[in-house]
């Protein structure tokens, strides 16, 4: 791996990713708003950014051209198919052998087999209904996007995030196939290591074609039930 793009490089986990790339000695394109450039500003000498939405294909194919991997922060943002419009650019431009790795919630299920605690559900429909009434969010096509990704032949992993909280590292999140299974009961992660799952899972081809849902390694339920 030498070369990645990091699509929505600005954002707090995009940052954090930008760091541990360059940690690897990756070279590293950043795709941003162009509102956003600026956040940037601490890495600018060290990394290529290109500044426009994600879900712009000529912005995407520009920004993934040449890149051995494309880690994306998926985000359902507005109501114009955000989050199906980025990871559908990203899937048409990259290179067909690029590892492609993508950030959402616990909210995705790739199999149906996922069990969530009726709290969790609830919150989530009352989300979704407060995003599309103030039209600022759109959960479901968040949902489509990972469904393309899913049923696509990239050599794609979908990293499904807990809840976050921010702080020093703790190392590398323990993860597992299925919401509901005891180990990620403790449902927390520090951000700057989900930045560091998706950075670590570019060169961990045991995760192509799969939906890990991430959890702290140092949270009460990863230290009761082990790593899976
Ligand atoms: N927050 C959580 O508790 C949580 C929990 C589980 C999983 N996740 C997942 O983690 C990932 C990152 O989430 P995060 O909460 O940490 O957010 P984040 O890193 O701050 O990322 C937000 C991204 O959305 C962009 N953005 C913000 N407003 C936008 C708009 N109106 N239109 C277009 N783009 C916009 C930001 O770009 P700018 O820099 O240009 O604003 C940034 O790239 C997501 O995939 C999310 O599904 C989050």
């Amino acid at each position: 791996m030498n070369k990645i793009c990091i699509v929505g490089a600005s954002g707090k986990l995009g940052r954090y990713m930008v760091q541990h790339a360059l940690d690897r000695g990756y070279e590293v394109v950043g795709v941003c708003r162009e509102k956003s450039v600026n956040k940037l500003d601490s890495f600018k000498s060290r990394i290529t950014i290109i500044p426009g939405a994600t879900n712009d294909q000529d912005v995407i194919r520009k920004a993934v051209t040449g890149c051995d991997g494309v880690l994306t922060v998926l985000v359902p943002w507005g109501v114009h198919q955000y989050s199906s419009g980025t990871a559908q650019a990203v899937m048409d431009y990259a290179s067909s052998d690029a590892r492609l790795v993508f950030s959402c919630g616990w909210h995705i299920t790739r199999d149906g087999k996922d069990e969530y605690t009726k709290l969790f559900q609830i919150i989530l429909r009352v989300v979704s209904w407060i995003g599309r009434i103030f039209r600022a969010i759109e959960i479901d096509d968040q949902v489509e996007a990972c469904r393309r990704i899913f049923d696509s032949s990239t050599r794609w992993t979908v990293v499904r995030g807990s809840d976050l909280e921010e702080g020093e590292s703790q190392g590398l999140p323990v993860w597992s196939e299925h919401i509901g299974d005891p180990i990620l009961k403790s449902n927390m992660t520090r951000r700057i290591d989900f930045a560091l799952f998706m950075v670590e899972a570019l060169e961990n081809d045991e995760l192509v074609h799969e939906a890990p849902a991430i959890v702290g390694c140092q949270s009460d339920s990863a230290l009761e039930h082990g790593e899976v």
